[in-house]
């Protein structure tokens, strides 16, 4: 599923974030690229090693980790380092899915990529164009959200980001690799979470029902988890 995550940073950590990745060492996106995302991709990237990717990634990171919307609907194994890119007037990435494997450069594992996140760290009205455009089995989702607000949708899915033609956008992406593989049975998942923490809101958290279903949800994700 496509899901929108409002306010992973508030706008006073998005300030902060940016006066860091402001002064960082953006250099030209391709230098981490194949030689077909090179073709399609125009946009400067922070390098991962830099201090500045490094320590808004940590804060991107504890943020995730302190969201349960998030960790309900990811139910991440493994959350690579956050990235960042900037998109000046110009610049753009053609459609492309991303790489299925990736390497974590801590600790030099390789992981699937179940799940994209793109997190905004530019308010909309500052630049014009920049949408990132996501192609599913529903059609295709434009997508545009204010600073601080993240979008989370399947690797697997065939996506573009339009071209700037005023100002910049800087956000964060970055990659995470699943407990659950399967997007639907994630979804079966998140959609199950919500429905026990509206019920055991109404009811007494001892409510026999309650804790059956939150007894069915743990015996489904032990079923489906992989470690
Ligand atoms: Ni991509």
């Amino acid at each position: 599923m496509m899901l929108q995550i409002p306010q992973v940073l508030t706008k006073a950590q998005v300030a902060e974030c940016r006066a860091i990745l402001d002064a960082g060492p953006w250099v030209d996106g391709n230098l981490t690229s194949g030689p077909q995302a090179a073709l399609a991709k125009l946009n400067q990237q922070l390098p991962q090693e830099s201090p500045e990717a490094r320590e808004v990634g940590a804060r991107i990171v504890r943020a995730l980790e302190a969201n349960p919307l998030f960790m309900s609907a990811a139910l991440p194994h493994v959350i690579l380092p956050p990235m960042f890119n900037r998109y000046g007037e110009g610049m753009g990435f053609a459609d492309h899915v991303d790489n299925a494997i990736r390497r974590d450069p801590v600790t030099g594992r390789r992981l699937r990529t179940d799940l994209s996140a793109t997190l905004f760290l530019a308010e909309p009205e500052d630049y014009d164009g920049g949408e990132l455009v996501v192609n599913d089995l529903y059609g295709e989702h434009v997508v545009k959200l204010g600073a601080g607000d993240m979008i989370l949708y399947p690797s697997t899915s065939l996506h573009h980001v339009t071209p700037v033609t005023r100002g910049a956008r800087v956000a964060s992406f970055f990659w995470m690799q699943s407990l659950v593989r399967d997007d639907a049975k994630r979804t079966l998942l998140l959609d199950m979470d919500a429905a026990i923490q509206h019920l055991s809101q109404k009811l007494s958290a001892d409510e026999q029902g309650v804790l059956s279903l939150t007894a069915v949800y743990h015996n489904l994700l032990r079923q489906w988890a992989e470690i």
